[in-house]
C-alpha cells in the first residue's frame, strides 16, 4: 500500500489568551491519500481553519501546536523555514474565504499569479507570462485580465484568481478553506466544480472544509466531522452524508443549511443549542449535553474513533458492542488540560 500525502497524528492546536488557553483543536488523526478528496464540515468554532492553518503552519504565534502533520513522510512542524517556503507553494497551497483580504490591492492579478511561479520555479519571465495566460484560461478567465488590479473584478473572479494562485506551482496538495462562502449562489456552484474539475484533471489531493456536508458530499470521497476540537465521524462521503452513524453528523446530515444563508451556517436546523465553549467543554461525550439520543453515562465517558463499519469511524459509545459502559471514564478536562 502507498503511504498517504498526508498523516496528522494527535494534531492539537491551543491558542494562548488572556483568560487561558483555548484548546481550538484536541488530537485529530486524519489520512488523505494521494489525489484523494477529503471533506471535513463541523458548526462554527468546531476547530477546521485552525487545523487547516496548522498544516502549513500559518497559525498566528500565539499558537501552540502538538502532534505531526506528515507532508509525503516530512514532518511539517519541524521544517526550517527555507524548507517550509517551498513547501508552501510547491507542495501543499491554500484557498481561503475571502479573496479580496488575500489579494494585494496594489498589485496586477498577473504579477501576484507570476510571483511565486518564478520564485519556485526556474523559469524565465517570458514563460512565467505564458503559464498566468495558461491558468488564467483554466479558471475561465482571459488572458488580458492579467492586468487587472483586484479591485476592478467581481467576487467570482477574485476567487477564480485564488485558484490560479493556488495551482501556479502545481502542488500535490491543494486546502481549500470555505473557498465559495462569500459568493452568490449560482457563483458557488460555478467555483466548485472548477475546484473539483481542475483537481481531478491534475490528480491533485484536495482537503475542502464547509460547514455544509451535502456541497462536500457532492465533492468528496471522504468526510471528517469536526466537534468541539475533534473528528467525531469519518468515513465515506456518501455514507457519511446519508447514513451518518455519529448523532452531531446525524443532525449536520439533516440540517441542509440553505447555501449561502449566514443563519443556517451558524445554526443548523433542527439541532438544539450551541456548540460548548472550547474552555469549558462538558465532561465526557462533548456532545452530550445536545445529543437527543444521549445514554446515562455518556456524561462519565470521552469516546475515541471506533470503527463502525469498515472505513468509517466514529466517536459515540452507541458503535462499541456495549455501548461503552466497559470504558473507563476519560480524563477530566482539567487532567486533559494538564498534560
Ligand atoms: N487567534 C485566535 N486566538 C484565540 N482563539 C482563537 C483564535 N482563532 C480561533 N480561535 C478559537 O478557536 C476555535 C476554533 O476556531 P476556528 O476558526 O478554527 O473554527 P472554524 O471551525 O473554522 O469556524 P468557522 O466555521 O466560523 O470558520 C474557536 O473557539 C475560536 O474562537
Ligand atoms: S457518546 Fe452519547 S452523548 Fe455522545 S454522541 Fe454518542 S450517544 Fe450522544
Ligand atoms: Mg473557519
Amino acid at each position: 500500500m502507498t503511504s498517504p500525502l498526508l498523516r496528522l497524528e494527535g494534531l492539537s492546536v491551543g491558542y494562548r489568551t488572556r483568560d487561558g488557553v483555548v484548546p481550538a483543536v484536541r488530537g485529530v488523526d486524519l489520512t488523505l491519500a494521494r489525489g484523494e478528496k477529503l471533506g471535513v464540515a463541523g458548526e462554527s468554532g468546531s476547530g477546521k481553519s485552525t487545523l487547516a492553518l496548522a498544516l502549513l503552519r500559518l497559525l498566528p504565534p500565539s499558537a501552540t501546536v502538538t502532534g505531526r502533520v506528515l507532508l509525503d513522510g516530512e514532518d511539517v512542524t519541524e521544517m526550517g523555514w527555507g524548507r517550509l517556503r517551498a513547501v508552501r507553494w510547491a507542495g501543499a497551497s491554500i484557498i481561503f474565504q475571502g479573496a479580496m483580504h488575500s489579494l494585494n490591492p496594489v498589485q496586477t492579478i498577473g504579477d501576484q499569479i507570476t510571483e511565486p511561479i518564478l520564485r519556485h520555479q526556474k523559469v524565465s519571465r517570458e514563460s512565467a507570462d505564458t503559464r498566468v495566460a495558461e491558468l488564467l484560461g483554466q479558471v475561465g478567465m482571459l488572458p488580458d485580465r492579467a492586468r487587472s488590479y483586484p479591485h476592478e473584478l467581481s467576487g467570482g473572479q477574485r476567487q477564480r484568481v485564488m485558484i490560479a494562485m493556488a495551482l501556479a506551482c502545481e502542488p500535490d496538495l491543494v486546502i481549500a478553506d470555505e473557498p465559495t462562502t462569500a459568493l452568490d449562489v449560482m457563483v458557488q456552484a460555478q467555483i466548485l466544480t472548477l475546484i473539483e474539475d481542475l483537481v481531478a484533471r491534475r490528480g491533485i489531493s484536495l482537503l475542502m472544509i464547509s460547514h455544509d456536508l451535502s456541497v462536500l458530499s457532492d465533492v468528496c470521497d471522504r468526510l471528517a466531522i469536526m466537534y468541539a476540537g475533534r473528528v467525531v465521524e469519518v468515513g465515506p462521503a456518501d455514507e457519511v452524508f446519508r447514513q451518518a452513524r455519529h448523532p452531531y453528523g446525524a443532525a449536520l446530515a439533516s440540517a441542509f443549511p440553505t447555501v449561502g444563508d449566514p443563519a443556517s451556517r451558524m445554526r443548523p436546523q433542527g439541532l438544539a443549542g450551541d456548540p460548548p465553549d472550547p474552555q469549558a467543554l462538558p465532561s465526557g461525550c462533548a456532545f452530550h449535553p445536545r445529543c437527543a439520543v444521549r445514554l446515562e453515562h455518556c456524561d462519565a465517558v470521552d469516546p475515541q474513533l471506533w470503527p463502525a463499519t469498515e472505513g468509517h469511524d466514529v466517536a459515540c459509545v452507541r458503535v462499541l458492542p456495549d455501548d461503552g459502559r466497559s470504558l473507563a471514564p476519560g480524563p477530566t478536562r482539567a487532567e486533559e488540560a494538564a498534560r
